[in-house]
């Protein structure tokens, strides 16, 4: 059976998370600056994208620039600031077609005003697409996340709005930027890498990890079934005995 009518009859997992990297080894193999990994791969984000949303993905949650990228040359720094602004100018016909919500994860304060801006304007002006939802993580790092519901909840506490034994993990779950998304299925990273890098450590905890060897820039939709068809075949069980369809 061809790939994608098997993929389709199986269950498609719910919110699918990837860390798109390998953009600077792709462009280097080609003997290109790393940004032109870094455009071809935010195109690449487009497609997958809408791949995805035709697949019946509900989110796709992308790490696209972490806590840490600031330590990255000032002239590499700058332009991963310009892919926002790209990006929107790409997708918004198509988005609008398909019904694509996108939503930011991260901090803001320390984005250049007009990204601030720009992040403001398409939350508000895609908020109620129900077709899927991309989830952009920018600025994002779990420790930050973490450390912030933290904070949150000790303030809760302080103000006697909250007693210490009602904190559960729900109540964690509900201070972190992924409060209104469901559970994560998947986690995919590109380039072959076998870590985190600081991304989703709550959320991951009971979601299937699957590691491609292509570089972010070559992840086409062959690599995305692959990737669906290979959770398929996991039986998930969440520390019970009975596998548990999710
Ligand atoms: C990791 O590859 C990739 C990034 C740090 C940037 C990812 C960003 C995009 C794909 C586009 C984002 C789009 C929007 C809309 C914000 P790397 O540079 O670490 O690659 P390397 O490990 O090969 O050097």
């Amino acid at each position: 059976m061809k790939l994608e009518k098997k993929v389709l009859n199986g269950y498609i997992p719910k919110h699918i998370a990837i860390i798109m990297d390998g953009n600077g080894r792709w462009a280097k193999k080609r003997h290109m600056p790393r940004t032109y990994g870094h455009k071809k791969g935010s195109e690449n984000l487009k497609n997958i994208a809408l791949e995805c949303k035709g697949l019946g993905v509900k989110v796709l949650s992308v790490y696209a620039f972490s806590t840490e990228n600031w330590q990255r040359p000032k002239k590499e720094v700058d332009y991963l600031m310009t892919l926002p602004g790209e990006f929107e100018a790409s997708f918004k016909g198509q988005f609008e077609k398909e019904d694509i919500r996108v939503v930011f994860s991260g901090r803001r304060d320390r984005f250049p005003k007009k990204v601030q801006d720009l992040i403001k304007r398409v939350e508000e002006k895609t908020e109620n697409r129900t077709g899927m939802t991309l989830n952009i993580c920018f600025d994002y790092g779990s420790y930050t996340e973490i450390t912030n519901a933290v904070q949150e909840i000790a303030l809760d506490v302080k103000n006697n709005d909250l007693n210490i034994s009602a904190i559960t993990p729900d109540v964690i779950s509900n201070h972190l930027y992924t409060k209104d998304l469901p559970k994560l299925d998947l986690l995919i990273r590109t380039s072959g890498e076998l870590r985190l890098s600081n991304f989703f450590l709550w959320q991951v905890s009971y979601s299937e990890l699957y590691f491609a060897k292509k570089h972010w820039p070559a992840f086409n939709k062959k690599a995305l079934l692959l990737a669906i068809e290979d959770f398929q075949n996991r039986k998930r069980r969440y520390g019970g005995l009975k596998e548990k369809k999710s």
